[in-house]
């Protein structure tokens, strides 16, 4: 079977392999991959040589879409010929972060191999049933990006029709976020570097866009569009001092979810917005399984299509780094 693989950090050393096929230990399951979406996670491991902290050579890719293919001895979850997703922390099941510290907990294309490749073996436990509406391309989407949102806004967030929502960009995880709180009743905000980008969120329903490049003080813009107010809401995206302006968006006993580090991995804010507005501030790692089959339940009832891009073929996974490089609009997906 062929599969990606990388043992030196940059892209010029990603290499299509053929390997063979793994088989399916006892409690696994053996996955035929169908797609699977990239996320920037993916690009920096493999850009920055971080790989080298795992075992080598380095399989990229976490978000995956497949086919059972075989059953391990004792395996009841799934059977052969059932449609799964990847579940991103694999092993965090439900409640809590498992405490591990400041170290991250078990993943695909982290600390376990990744999942471009065209089969994978894996414990039953780490996969959640695909939603059946669906196609195995949109669904691969779901695991990082869309959980990542529907933790921020519904599991952690609770979310209530009518509050505003402010969305930073026009990525994957910031595209679910405009979509899951449209469909909650919210009023959805969205900023991006692209007025073209702004005039199609429209479509998905945000109520208004903001420029941040033409509109630098874009927490003003905000204040302005809810009546001096604020976003009850705000998905911080970018990190460094961006957070500081997210909490000077902020409406009184607002919320900030920090998902991103598109700037910077610190994060840097005064005391005084976080202390006036009584604003709450909460760390966002993507989600238990128990919340990916929440959140494939709420997909299957809204009927909910996620926004891809652009999808790729197997062997075209460069061009696809390449397109994630220019900054998608929603979500980049790998067919196999
Ligand atoms: N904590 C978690 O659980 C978690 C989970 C998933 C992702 N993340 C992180 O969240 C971030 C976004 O992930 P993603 O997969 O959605 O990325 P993505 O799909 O690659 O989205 C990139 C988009 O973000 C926007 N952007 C770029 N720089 C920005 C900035 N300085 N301020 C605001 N928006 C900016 C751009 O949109 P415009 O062109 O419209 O401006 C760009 O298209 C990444 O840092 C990722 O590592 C964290």
């Amino acid at each position: 079977m062929r599969r990606w693989e990388i043992s030196a950090g940059g892209r010029e050393n990603l290499r299509l392999t053929h390997v063979a096929r793994p088989s399916a230990g006892p409690r696994e399951l053996l996955i035929r991959t169908s797609a699977v979406s990239l996320n920037s996670r993916d690009k920096m491991f493999i850009d920055s040589g971080a790989i080298t902290q795992f075992a080598l050579p380095f399989t990229p890719g976490s978000d995956m879409a497949g086919v059972v293919a075989a059953v391990g001895a004792g395996a009841t979850r799934f059977s052969v010929g059932d449609r799964v997703l990847t579940s991103f922390t694999a092993g965090w099941l439900d409640g809590p972060p498992q405490p591990r510290g400041t170290e991250m907990p078990h993943s695909f294309g982290g600390d376990l191999p990744g999942v471009l490749a065209e089969y994978v073996a894996l414990p039953e436990d780490w996969v959640v049933a695909t939603p059946s509406s669906l196609s195995d391309i949109d669904a691969s989407t779901l695991p990082v990006a869309g959980l990542t949102a529907w933790s921020a806004l519904i599991e952690l967030g609770h979310l209530q029709p009518g509050q505003t929502v402010l969305v930073q960009g026009t990525g994957g995880v910031s595209l679910f976020a405009l979509q899951i709180a449209h469909a909650a009743g919210a009023r959805v905000i969205v900023t991006s570097a692209s007025d073209e980008k702004l005039a199609r969120v429209k479509t998905f329903g945000a109520t208004h866009g903001i420029n941040r490049r033409s509109t630098p003080n874009w927490p003003q813009a905000v204040k302005d569009l809810t009546a001096g107010n604020g976003a009850d809401h705000v998905l911080e995206m970018a990190g460094g001092e961006n957070l500081n302006r997210s909490l000077e968006a902020l409406a009184p006993n607002g919320r900030v979810s920090v998902i991103g580090v598109l700037e910077a991995f610190d994060y840097q804010f005064g005391a005084v917005p976080l202390f006036c507005n009584q604003a709450t501030v909460q760390g966002i790692f993507i989600g238990p399984r128990r919340s990916l089959e929440n959140f494939v339940r709420a997909v299957d009832h809204l009927r909910l299509k996620p926004v891809i891009d652009a999808v790729y073929d197997f062997e075209d996974l460069p061009r696809a780094l390449e397109h994630l490089d220019r900054g998608p609009f929603g979500k980049i997906v790998i067919h196999l």
